[in-house]
C-alpha cells in the first residue's frame, strides 16, 4: 500500500527520538529528569475545573456552534479588548481544538500552491510542516543569539517576494523564550506596510513574561496591521490547560470564515465542556495565573544563572515562555569512549545517557548549536538536573 506524497513530505521530528529514548529509560527504572516538557507542571486552577464539572452536570454536553459558543467568543472578545486593546466582533473569532489546530487552520486558509511563508528560526517545530501540508513553501530566516533570536527588519525585507503569503511570528517564542518589544514590532510593521500578505501571530505564551516586560499584540500596532494579522492564542499554557484543547483565532472576517469552513469539515467544534472551562479561565479570578508566572520567573532566573556559569555555554536571557535555549556548539567535536559529539542531537543523547537529563536538540527547531531546556518542572528537579548537566559537561571538557 502506498501512502500519499503529501504525508511522505513531512517528517517525525528528532524531538520524538530523544523523548522516546527517555521514556524507554524511565520504563527501565532509570531516574531521568525531563527538561523536554512543553506544558506547565502545575494543575489546572480549581475554579476552571469546577466550571467544567458544572457544565457536565448541566448537560452542556452536545455539539456547539462550529466556531465555538457565543459565551466563549464573547469572553475572548473581552480578553482581547482588556488585555490587548483590540476590538473584535464574535464573527471575527473562532475557537479550535488547541492553538495547534488554530494555526493549522489559519495556514490552510491562507496558503496553497507554492505560496511562500516566512518563518524566523528557531521556529516552533510544527510551522514548516503545516506549510508543507498546505502545499506552500517555507522561507526560513535564521536569527542570531546576539540579537535575542529576533528577526531583523532588513533581513525580513529581503525575504519578501510577490509569492509571500504570510509571516509566522511566534511571540514570545518557543523554543527561545525571546519576545519582541513594541519598538521591535513597529520596525517589522514598517517593513511590511503596504505589502500584500498576512501575519500569523502566535501569542500562546503572552501571559508568561518576566521582569515587567510589556507584551504587545502585533494586531494592536495599527489599523492596517489589524486588518492583516491573524491572532492565535489559547488557554493551554497560561492556565495550565494543555489537555483541555482550547485555542482561538481572531482576525479579518474572511479569514475566520475560511477557518470555519475547514473546521466544519474536519473536527467541528472544540469540546463543549472545555469551552465552558475556558470561559471561567478567561473571565474568572486570575490569581493562580499570576502565582504560576512568578514561579516560572523564579525558575528561569535560577536556571539562567546556573547555565551561564558553566564554561562553554552561552545563553540569552529570555523575556518569556518557559524555556532556555543555550548555545552548546563549543562541545562539538568532543568525544567520549563511545560517542563523538558532532551536533545538538549528539549532545542531547550524551546528556540523556550520561546525565540522565532529557533536553531537545536545537536542530529540531531549525537552529543547530543549541539545546532547549524547559523549566516547567519542579525547582527540585531543576536543581538536580543542573548538577548532573554540569558534571557531564565537565567530563567532556
Ligand atoms: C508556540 C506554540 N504554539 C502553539 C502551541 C499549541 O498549543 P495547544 O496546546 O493549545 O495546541 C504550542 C504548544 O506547544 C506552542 O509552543
Amino acid at each position: 500500500m502506498i501512502i500519499s506524497e503529501r504525508v511522505n513530505r513531512i517528517g517525525v521530528s528528532s524531538t520524538m527520538k530523544v523523548a522516546a529514548e527517555a521514556k524507554k529509560m524511565t520504563a527501565e527504572g532509570i531516574n531521568v529528569i525531563d527538561l523536554s516538557v512543553g506544558e506547565p507542571d502545575l494543575p489546572t486552577p480549581q475554579n476552571v475545573k469546577d466550571a467544567a464539572i458544572r457544565a457536565i452536570n448541566e448537560n452542556e454536553t452536545k455539539y456547539t456552534l462550529n466556531a465555538g459558543t457565543v459565551e466563549l467568543r464573547k469572553a475572548i472578545a473581552k480578553k482581547l479588548k482588556d488585555d490587548n486593546g483590540l476590538d473584535y466582533s464574535i464573527e471575527e473569532i473562532i475557537v479550535s481544538n488547541g492553538a495547534k489546530q488554530s494555526i493549522f487552520n489559519a495556514v490552510h486558509t491562507v496558503v496553497y500552491n507554492d505560496d511562500e511563508v516566512i518563518i524566523p528560526a528557531p521556529y516552533w517545530v510544527s510551522y514548516p510542516e503545516m506549510v508543507t501540508l498546505a502545499h506552500g513553501k517555507s522561507v526560513i530566516l535564521p536569527t542570531e543569539e546576539r540579537d535575542g533570536f529576533k528577526v531583523k527588519p532588513e533581513q525580513l525585507e529581503r525575504a519578501i517576494t510577490p509569492k509571500t503569503k504570510a509571516l509566522i511570528l511566534c511571540n514570545p517564542s518557543n523554543p527561545t523564550g525571546s519576545a519582541y518589544t513594541k519598538k521591535e514590532l513597529e520596525k517589522i510593521a514598517e517593513v511590511i506596510r503596504g505589502k500584500n500578505f498576512y501575519i500569523l501571530s502566535d501569542e500562546i505564551y503572552e501571559k508568561l513574561v518576566y521582569d515587567d516586560f510589556e507584551f504587545i499584540s502585533f494586531a494592536s500596532l495599527s489599523d492596517e496591521m489589524k486588518q492583516r494579522t491573524v491572532v492565535i492564542n489559547g488557554v493551554s499554557k497560561s492556565y495550565a490547560m494543555t489537555g483541555w484543547r482550547i485555542g482561538y483565532t481572531a482576525g479579518p472576517e474572511q479569514i475566520i470564515k475560511g477557518i470555519n469552513k475547514i473546521q466544519s469539515h474536519s473536527t467541528s467544534n472544540a469540546s463543549s465542556i472545555s469551552q465552558a472551562a475556558a470561559v471561567e479561565a478567561l473571565i474568572g479570578p486570575q490569581e493562580t495565573l499570576e502565582q504560576m508566572r512568578r514561579e516560572f520567573e523564579r525558575r528561569r532566573n535560577y536556571m539562567f544563572q546556573e547555565l551561564i556559569s558553566i564554561e562553554g555555554i552561552s545563553c540569552y536571557k529570555p523575556e518569556g515562555a518557559f524555556y532556555l535555549f543555550p548555545g552548546i556548539s563549543s562541545f562539538f567535536h568532543k568525544s567520549t569512549e563511545t560517542l563523538k559529539i558532532e551536533n545538538s542531537f549528539d549532545l542531547s543523547m550524551y546528556l540523556l545517557y550520561e546525565a540522565k537529563v532529557a533536553v531537545i536538540p536545537g536542530s529540531s527547531f531549525g537552529a543547530e548549536g543549541f539545546i532547549r531546556l524547559s523549566y516547567a518542572t519542579s525547582m527540585e528537579n531543576i536543581k538536580e538536573a543542573i548538577v548532573r548537566i554540569k558534571d557531564a559537561l565537565v567530563k567532556l571538557a
